[in-house]
């Protein structure tokens, strides 16, 4: 055995070389490993005995892409394009031997070799446009060579990976295998006589229309990137090229796009995520038991609640009020199986049962051994504490959860015998669907209820960020901020259509007014009326939703609501809201004139950033990351724009705080400086200076 770097070594098995990548967890490619690869390279090259060189990963894993912490840094040589000429050229032929992740610079390697093999579990694909960057190492003109065009622009232009047996049918591995070593070894060396190697195999030429229809599938998918349109344009030169110019002009787009803003977001929001998990001291705790859960109300949110669960192998069992209200959520499961079904995700066999499995009762006998209780019914601080209190006794030793969007949940737990048994889980509709999970820390949330709903993240293969207790939470919070500003901006003289424009153009699926459309403006409007007794009256306040509601135009399903549907499409901007905005201007005595597009942007920015900082300073969230991933994971903020305080960075926080100032003479209720703002103003540093950092 002989080590090369830290991270690879190779041995001896008869005639053949055994390189191995071992740097866990994933394999990540650094500057040691493509080091320690060119130096195994060398030794074997020097050893006569050697017929065969064999590449893989030390453990489960080949290697999951080129380490994305480095990109901050200087690119420090041997880079891996010459990692990937030394494997293509080496004196005997080198197979790929690929388990688990085989991604990105990983793939790029096994591109090199002259034979892959593949374990079932093996995932591969090219998924460097996830991280705003094009393949750098010969992916792009490799891959179309090996797969033939369709397969490549699909595969690198989503970033999509497949397993062994779809990436066998499409040729992109010659050989499926459970021991993929043990295959390398036993293959007949005579087999690989006269293989060229993949650069020299003919580029297929180019497909203009398969190339368009790429394009315009990455532009639905990824609005506004720059880095799918790059990755297709590449995979185009491959005919008209030479290799090595085609190569050269790969680099340079992956080095530029390496150093651009959309990379730099993309990454800071992919590390998020990594780091999304359960913080270190609660690693002791034990969660309690998910294996059978209850659900209490099957409404929107608990009927996707339930799905979700029982998706994932939980027994669920589901409690609602009454026998009509139990056959209504008996229907909204059904639909969504239904649903399940149209997309492929679940064959029609398997659906009944999973259906079947689940339990739908009204009252609470049979619960008492019940680990996890999460309830999601009306929004109401009555009817949330009736119902802790009946599973006080019904449950006596589950974690509580809440499904509440905006109500305090120290004041639910206040009617349980131990109020450290209560947690909130706040989900996201759909809620079988959105991937992030707010956990809300009580003020006596024991650790054992917040080691479950990490748990539960986990099982449901959600994003969870800890929130503490605040109206709105964090994510909710935040966007009743932005509702005010975009309904002052209203007031000031913008237009809904605008506004909706505007954060279209920003990156946001939807703009705001359609999105309340979608959603229903009623659950806000009830929230609303909740806060309006406590609300300040000195604080400038906006009737114009409220209006809206009064007039029965709530949103799509009411066909009417800022605009108007037919047929559940939208037709047109709704005519009546106009004349009430000009009504409600007038009455607050504001003469409404034209706006620009970036002062309406930017206002929307600063009443974003403004109050995240505020949640931040306040530690309702652990960190500016967490706050980013709530955003884009709950509430469709650009990814590509890696979340508010990442976005904050890029816009300078010494303006941002000049901006506020300025907002501040004009209301200095609504427009407090936060003083994080402040102090990282003053300091010269921002939300996530000096560099974004990856999760320890
Ligand atoms: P919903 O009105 O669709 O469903 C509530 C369900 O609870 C109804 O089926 C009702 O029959 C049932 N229910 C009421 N009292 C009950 C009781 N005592 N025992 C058993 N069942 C009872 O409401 P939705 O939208 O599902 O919201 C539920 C909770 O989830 C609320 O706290 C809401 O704020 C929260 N939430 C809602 C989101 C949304 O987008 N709709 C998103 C995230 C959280």
């Amino acid at each position: 055995m002989s080590a090369h770097s830290d991270h690879v070594r190779h041995y001896r098995i008869g005639l053949a070389a055994v390189i191995e990548i071992d740097r866990p967890p994933v394999n990540a490619i650094n500057h040691d490993i493509r080091a320690g690869l060119i130096a195994a390279l060398t030794a074997i090259a020097g050893d006569a005995g050697v017929e065969r060189i064999i590449l893989a990963g030390a453990g489960e894993i080949f290697a999951a892409g080129a380490d994305a912490g480095e990109f901050d840094l200087p690119m420090a040589q041997p880079d891996l394009p010459m990692v990937v000429a030394a494997l293509e050229s080496a004196t005997v032929p080198v197979i790929a031997a690929i388990r688990g992740a085989c991604l990105g610079g990983g793939l790029e390697l096994a591109l090199a070799c002259r034979w892959r093999i593949a374990a079932p579990n093996a995932q591969l694909g090219l998924p460097e446009v996830i991280l705003g960057v094009v393949p750098g190492s010969g992916g792009t003109q490799r891959l179309p060579r090996l797969v033939g065009m369709k397969a490549a622009l699909s595969l690198i232009s989503e970033g999509r990976s497949i397993r062994a047996g779809e990436a066998l049918e499409i040729g992109l591995i010659d050989q499926q295998d459970d021991d993929p070593v043990a295959a390398a070894l036993a293959l007949d060396i005579t087999d690989l006589d006269g293989r060229p190697p993949v650069s020299s195999l003919p580029a297929p030429s180019p497909d203009r229309e398969l190339a368009e229809a790429a394009l315009a599938r990455a532009r639905h998918r990824m609005p506004r990137q720059r880095a799918p349109e790059e990755a297709i344009r590449l995979i185009g030169i491959a005919d008209s090229m030479s290799f090595e110019d085609a190569l050269a002009e790969e680099r340079a787009t992956f080095l530029r796009l390496r150093g651009s803003e959309e990379c730099r977001a993309l990454r800071h929001i992919f590390f998020a995520e990594r780091g999304a998990r359960a913080p270190a001291h609660l690693k002791a705790t034990a969660p309690a038991p998910l294996d059978s859960t209850i659900v209490i109300g099957g409404g929107t949110m608990g009927a996707g609640i339930a799905h979700a669960l029982a998706r994932a192998g939980t027994a669920v069992t589901l409690i609602e009020r009454d026998d009509d209200a139990l056959q209504a959520a008996r229907k909204r499961m059904a639909s969504l199986y239904d649903a399940a079904i149209r997309r492929w995700l679940l064959q029609a066999g398997a659906a009944a049962a999973e259906q079947d499995a689940i339990r739908f009762q009204a009252g609470y006998d049979g619960i008492e051994n019940a680990g996890l209780v999460i309830e999601a019914v009306f929004e109401d601080m009555q009817v949330k504490r009736d119902v802790l209190t009946a599973l006080d006794r019904a449950a006596p030793h589950a974690v509580l959860a809440s499904n509440t969007s905006y109500l305090d949940i120290d004041i639910m737990a206040g009617c349980l015998a131990d109020p450290s048994r209560l947690v909130g889980l706040h989900f996201f509709s759909p809620a079988h669907i959105m991937k992030l999970l707010e956990i809300v820390r009580g003020a006596r949330s024991s650790d054992r209820a917040l080691a479950t709903g990490y748990a539960l993240a986990r099982r449901l293969r959600k994003i969870p960020v800890q929130v503490g207790v605040c109206d709105g939470f964090v994510g909710n919070r935040m966007l009743q901020r932005v509702r005010e500003a975009a309904e002052l901006l209203l007031l000031d003289g913008a237009e809904t259509t605008q506004i909706d424009r505007v954060m279209r153009e920003f990156g946001y699926a939807m703009g705001l007014f359609e999105t309340q459309d979608m959603s229903g403006l009623d659950i806000a409007w009830a929230n609303r009326r909740r806060q309006a007794a406590t609300r300040d009256p000195a604080r400038r306040y906006s009737r114009l939703s409220d209006l809206v509601c009064k007039a029965g135009w709530l949103g799509r399903k009411a066909g009417r609501g800022w605009y108007v549907y037919e047929d559940g499409t939208s037709v047109a901007p709704n005519p009546n809201v106009t004349p009430l905005i000009e009504a409600e201007a007038a009455r607050h005595g504001i003469i409404r004139r034209e706006m620009a597009d970036d002062v309406v942007l930017r206002t929307l920015l600063l009443a974003l950033i403004n109050e995240a900082a505020d949640i931040l300073d306040q530690g309702i969230a652990g960190s500016a990351s967490d706050i980013d991933l709530v955003l884009v994971h709950g509430y469709g903020f650009p990814r590509f724009r890696g979340g508010p305080l990442c976005h904050a960075d890029r816009m300078g926080v010494g303006m941002i705080r000049e901006s506020l100032l300025a907002l501040q003479e004009t209301d200095p209720m609504i427009w407090r400086l936060s003083p994080l703002i402040d102090r990282l103003a003053n300091d010269g540093t921002g939300f996530l200076t000096p560099t974004i950092r990856r999760p320890a």
